[in-house]
């Protein structure tokens, strides 16, 4: 099965992906996580990516669209995968079903994680992740165990520099208005579940895995 993970920045989709992937043994691809990957690298790609994530925009289709599809040629991706933070734009969900038709795949369903914007600044603003294994904790909603180290790895947390009031601001702006027509393209092709995000994040993890495996 193929899963997209639809919401705003700060909506839960990291957080419910990195749970999901684990409970349906899936993996799990995060663009923003495969950017801030080769960031730390300093590879090419993650350069020319931090010029638009510092400012809270886009990065172009092309660029993503090339790491996506690259990454999903992968053999871990062979069975099902679960995508998060991609696509972003109606030429990214458009190709993505192009790519997976030409493999005899499709999405099979996008998950649209609805958070009131209130909710979303004061989750990103508390936000700390993994630099070495990328998992998200919250100060309060979700704390490592150990103050500035990761659970998982024992990797040192930080902030994402996007996390700064005005870049979030710019963030939330680019997604209403670049991202959120996906949610209807994929409503228009009965793919879409729609889920209350503003709530405890165990609740929401139960009602995602009774949705999935009513569609399996
Ligand atoms: P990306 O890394 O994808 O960031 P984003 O979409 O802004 O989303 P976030 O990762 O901020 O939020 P999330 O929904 O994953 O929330 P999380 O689970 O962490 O992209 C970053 C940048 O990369 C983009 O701005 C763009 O420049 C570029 N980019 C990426 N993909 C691209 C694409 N396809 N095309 C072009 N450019 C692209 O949770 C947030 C916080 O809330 C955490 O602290 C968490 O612990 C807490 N939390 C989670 N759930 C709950 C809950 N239920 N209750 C309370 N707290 C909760
Ligand atoms: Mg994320
Ligand atoms: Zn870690």
């Amino acid at each position: 099965m193929n899963i997209v993970m639809l919401g705003a920045p700060g909506a839960g989709k990291g957080t419910q992906a990195d749970l999901l992937s684990e409970e349906l043994g899936c993996s799990h691809i995060a663009s923003g996580d495969l950017f801030r990957q080769n960031l730390e690298k300093k590879t090419e790609l993650g350069i020319l990516a931090q010029a638009y994530m510092q400012k809270g925009e886009l990065v172009p289709d092309e660029v993503t669209i090339k790491m996506i599809l690259e990454r999903l040629t992968a053999s871990d991706c062979d069975a099902s995968c679960l995508l998060d933070g991609f696509p972003r734009t109606l030429g990214q969900a458009r190709v993505l079903d192009e790519a997976f038709a030409a493999q005899g795949k499709s999405v099979d369903i996008a998950i649209y994680i609805n958070v009131p914007s209130e909710s979303l600044v004061k989750r990103l603003g508390g936000r700390w992740v993994c630099r070495n294994c990328q998992a998200v904790y919250h100060i309060t909603a979700s704390p490592p165990k150990v103050k500035g180290k990761c659970d998982r790895c024992g990797g040192e947390l930080y902030q994402r520099p996007d996390d700064k009031e005005d870049t979030i601001r710019e963030r939330l702006k680019v997604f209403f208005e670049q991202t959120s027509p996906i949610i209807d393209y994929y409503r228009e092709q009965g793919k879409l579940v729609e889920v209350d995000g503003d709530r405890d994040i165990e609740e929401i993890k139960k009602d995602l895995l009774s949705i999935l495996s009513e569609k399996q």
